[in-house]
């Protein structure tokens, strides 16, 4: 059991601001998600957002099969994660967002069975979606981030390309475009300084959160994509500092909290913690934390969103900074993405001339929780490396060693020795 500060609304504050009725529900909510919660009406994997799109208008269209894809995979990626045996006991937080962006932006690149891994794992349904219809969806994704974005969110992605490697021009057309990458030319044989650009980029954009996505580098990296994110919020109404105080959490998920309404109906508690600006952060208390881990899906977030009535509670959550990072390759490739790392990688279109595979997905994701608001950051890095020297086991005859001449059909030995000194 571990002793964390924990954060109460201020029950007065509250009070005036639902007297005030502001007709917006600011505060607190803690809904009732009942019995129906899988019943097939409730929760069907029904197409309520794609419907308000489903207009004569064919890019909205994929706009928001692009943006459900992403949904599933981000609760798909979860569930890969939590399973791991790691992740048992560990805290698991990372951002879908910035995974998908850089997967999408590495199949730009790939093609053949490669891309149809890629496209497949992230939930891109190939008869419905093309490559440049999830490049025009993630360009306004983006575009639409950096738009709302002031100083307090942002996302993006960037490249960094061997002096020597000359990617296809369309491949970094489409990056700049459609993922406004930005592009830097570095020489990776320089291992440590070049590892060294590419973290104090990241540290840049994520103001400071993530300082060292890349720990080290494959000598034959001819390219890295990151994206990136960062965002910052105050919430709606801030906790009052006077009010924070140490209790206890309790590790043990079977614990019952006494101090959440608990009622048949409550399969779980759901708060929604406004922030000032139109981003909420949600946090889902479970009966049992393997059946939401399992259930949860898309249609959740949109009927938790849709239904939530403000209710009064005093709220307790802690107060807490957590950094998680993650090696992706084994995750991924249990989700189907396996020849990216391998000897069948088919990276085609980023070079024809040189074989290409994916060497590393590495992952780090910040989350700093207080009485003012919240700050989460993430990373995702895509190392990729020349194949022919992908993971080339070294062996150096650099001690004495036996040494024998033979013919393979008879095994006639021609000759047998030992080199202890080959300078004499
Ligand atoms: C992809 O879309 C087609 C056409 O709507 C559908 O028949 C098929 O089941 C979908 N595939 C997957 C894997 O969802
Ligand atoms: C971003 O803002 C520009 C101008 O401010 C606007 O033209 C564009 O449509 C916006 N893009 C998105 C995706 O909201
Ligand atoms: C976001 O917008 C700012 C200012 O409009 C611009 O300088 C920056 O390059 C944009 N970032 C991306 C990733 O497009
Ligand atoms: C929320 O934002 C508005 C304007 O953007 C500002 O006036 C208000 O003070 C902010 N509230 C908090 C709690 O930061």
């Amino acid at each position: 059991m571990s002793v964390l500060l924990c954060l109460r609304f201020n029950q007065e504050k509250f009070t005036m601001t639902m007297r005030a009725a502001v007709g917006l529900w600011v505060l607190s909510a803690v809904i009732c998600v009942g019995r129906g919660h899988h019943h097939p009406d409730h929760l069907g994997h029904g197409n309520d957002k794609a419907g308000q799109d489903t207009v004569a208008d064919g890019s909205a269209n994929s706009v928001s099969l692009v943006n459900e894809a992403n949904q599933e995979f981000s609760f798909r990626l979860y569930r890969q994660l939590a399973a791991h045996a790691d992740s048992q006991g560990k805290n698991i937080f990372f951002s879908p967002a910035s995974v998908s962006a850089a997967l999408a932006a590495l199949s730009v690149g790939a093609q053949g069975e490669t891309h149809r891994q890629l496209f497949n794992g992230l939930g891109f349904n190939s008869s419905l979606l093309t490559q440049t219809d999830v490049d025009q969806a993630f360009q306004r994704f983006l575009q639409r981030a950096n738009n709302t974005s002031q100083e307090d969110a942002s996302e993006g992605t960037a490249v960094f390309v061997d002096n020597r490697f000359k990617p296809k021009p369309e491949f970094l057309q489409t990056l700049k475009q459609s993922y406004l990458a930005d592009g830097f030319n570095v020489d990776f044989t320089k291992a440590t300084e070049s590892a060294d650009t590419i973290n104090k980029y990241v540290e840049e954009k994520t103001n400071g959160k993530i300082d060292k996505l890349v720990e080290s580098l494959d000598e034959s990296t001819v390219m890295y994509l990151i994206s990136y994110i960062y965002y910052k919020g105050k919430w709606a109404t801030p906790f009052d500092p006077k009010l924070t105080k140490q209790d206890d959490f309790n590790v043990d998920e079977n614990t019952k909290l006494t101090h959440l309404p608990r009622t048949t109906c409550y399969r779980q508690a759901v708060l929604q913690l406004p922030f000032n600006s139109s981003y909420s952060m949600l946090l889902m208390l479970p009966d049992v934390m393997a059946t939401l881990e399992n259930r949860i899906c898309p249609n959740h977030l949109t009927k938790w969103l849709k239904w939530m009535k403000p209710k009064r509670h005093d709220v307790y959550i802690p107060k807490f900074s957590i950094k998680t990072s993650y090696n992706l390759n084994d995750v991924l490739t249990e989700m189907g993405m396996t020849d990216m790392f391998g000897d069948r990688a088919n990276l085609r279109g980023i070079s024809e001339e040189q074989r290409l595979a994916v060497s590393d997905v590495v992952h780090k994701a910040t989350l700093d929780v207080d009485e003012t608001g919240a700050t989460a950051a993430a990373a995702t890095g895509i190392g990729i490396t020349l194949m022919s020297f992908h993971r080339v086991p070294v062996l150096k005859f650099n001690r004495p060693f036996m040494v024998l001449i033979t013919e393979r059909n008879t095994e006639k030995i021609l000759f047998l020795g030992k080199i202890i000194n080959p300078t004499i």
